[in-house]
């Protein structure tokens, strides 16, 4: 069935310029972007957003770097997209990811891992959630 996921493109991914890199590859797969927005993420939404994570050891540096600058959130639309995007990103750490999935093609840092995908369908509704009112999804199926 088709599922729906949330991406953001951290602000590495930005600073360093691949957001059209990423795009492109999902657009390549064959998901719909169905939603898109740059923003800063907040404090209050770092914690909001990595509730499981809020007391790691590496959560003072991790929304250190989310709330940076800028990102760019994403709901993309798709077959089976929860699963399809986590494989594309690859592992979590960019010096463990394959090569040919998107971390493992250019990231080499743990924490600077370029792109952030829910990794299940509760998280994928809470993350799109966070990022998004229901009427700034637009599903459409193409006809053109
Ligand atoms: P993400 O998939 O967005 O989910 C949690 C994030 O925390 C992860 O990507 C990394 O950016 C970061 N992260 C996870 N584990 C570590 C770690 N051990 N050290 C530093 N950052 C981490």
């Amino acid at each position: 069935p088709a599922e729906r996921t949330l991406i953001l493109l951290k602000p590495d991914c930005v600073q360093r310029r691949l957001m059209g890199q990423v795009i492109s590859r999902l657009e390549d797969k064959g998901l719909n972007l169905i939603a898109m927005k740059m923003l800063k993420v907040t404090s209050a939404l770092a914690k909001e957003h990595y509730a499981e994570h809020v007391q790691k050891p590496f959560f003072p540096a991790l929304e250190k770097f989310i709330t940076a600058s800028p990102i760019v959130a994403i709901v993309v639309e798709g077959l089976e997209a929860i699963k399809v995007v986590r494989d594309m990103l690859g592992a979590t750490s960019g010096l463990k990811a394959a090569a040919g999935t998107i971390r493992g093609d250019y990231s080499s840092s743990r924490q600077m891992n370029l792109v952030h995908a829910s990794d299940g369908p509760e998280a994928s509704a809470r993350e799109i959630g966070l990022y998004f009112k229901a009427d700034e999804l637009h599903a459409y199926v193409p006809t053109l």
